[in-house]
């Protein structure tokens, strides 16, 4: 993360956003298409497999949100943040990602691979998928938010061209924010299920496991399927996963993710002293290997 940016994970949990006042905190008309230095990044693989995965689970986000607002059911004020701000948001994302992956590499038939991808991608987000409660469904939205986090902040270190570095961190500042509306939903549901720290820890690990394999290697393998489509002997998925991580876990912001994931136990100072060591250790084993 370069100094001169701000870190919003320090800012106060924004207010609730009213319904019908959307306010998205940029538009994709700030992003200069025109200014991406080509040369630099067209032929990393790296980049072209980690952006164009992103811009697919990003652009599906519509499916789930269906699932999530038909769970919220009644919770209005909610259901408007997840209408009118959290999925607009999200496109928004996959939009700028999208268009990003089509001008650096213009050959590449964006649609198609995408109808590929969600065809399978699909078949997973069911209500089926969610948690036994609502409460714990937030826990899970902070995990998947903290993993989108540290995933653009990760991007945002391993790439060198000037306009992926801008909207991988504007993707990162909202994928914050995000987390901190779905965290302050769930203390409300927390207390209202009379939760226990077992099932949030329970849920916790059950979508942190998760983040590491379904949607993400969904998407990996229908770039990397484009990427070397006329390769007699293509590369092993593995081996292009592990090559790929490779350089962002070098910069995975560990610190972060294990501040993010243990945000939920509210655990008072003396304990978090206690576990943030163990449980550094553990995220590290569950997220980087
Ligand atoms: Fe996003
Ligand atoms: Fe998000």
């Amino acid at each position: 993360m370069s100094d001169s940016m701000h870190d919003p994970m320090h800012d106060p949990i924004p207010a609730p956003t009213p319904p019908g006042s959307t306010r998205l905190r940029w538009s994709f008309d700030d992003i200069d298409l025109q200014a991406i230095e080509r040369d630099v990044v067209a032929p990393r693989d790296d980049i072209f497999l980690l952006v164009c995965s992103a811009s697919f689970i990003e652009s599906g986000t519509d499916l789930y949100t269906r699932n999530l607002l038909a769970y919220f059911d009644g919770d209005d004020d909610f259901g408007a943040w997840l209408r009118e701000q959290w999925e607009p948001e999200e496109l928004q994302h996959g939009h700028a990602l999208r268009s990003y992956v089509e001008h650096v590499w213009p050959e590449f038939a964006w649609n198609d691979a995408f109808d590929a991808f969600f065809t399978e991608y699909s078949a997973l987000c069911t209500l089926d998928e969610l948690e036994p409660s609502r409460g714990r469904e937030l826990v899970a939205r902070c995990m998947v938010e903290m993993g989108t986090t540290t995933y653009y902040q990760a991007l945002n270190a391993i790439c060198d061209e000037p306009v992926l570095r801008e909207l991988t961190w504007r993707i990162r500042t909202d994928e914050v924010q995000h987390y901190k509306n779905f965290y302050q939903r769930f203390l409300r549901y927390r207390r209202s299920e009379g939760l226990g720290r077992g099932q949030v820890i329970a849920a916790l690990w059950r979508r942190l496991s998760e983040l590491r394999r379904s949607d993400a290697d969904i998407a990996l393998r229908h770039a990397a399927a484009w990427r070397w489509r006329d390769d007699p002997m293509p590369p092993a998925l593995q081996d292009v996963r592990r090559q790929v991580f490779d350089r962002m876990r070098r910069q995975y912001p560990i610190d972060l993710a294990v501040r993010m994931i243990i945000k939920p136990l509210q655990l008072g100072p003396r304990w978090q002293r206690w576990a943030e060591r163990p449980l550094s250790a553990l995220a590290r084993r569950v997220l980087l290997n």
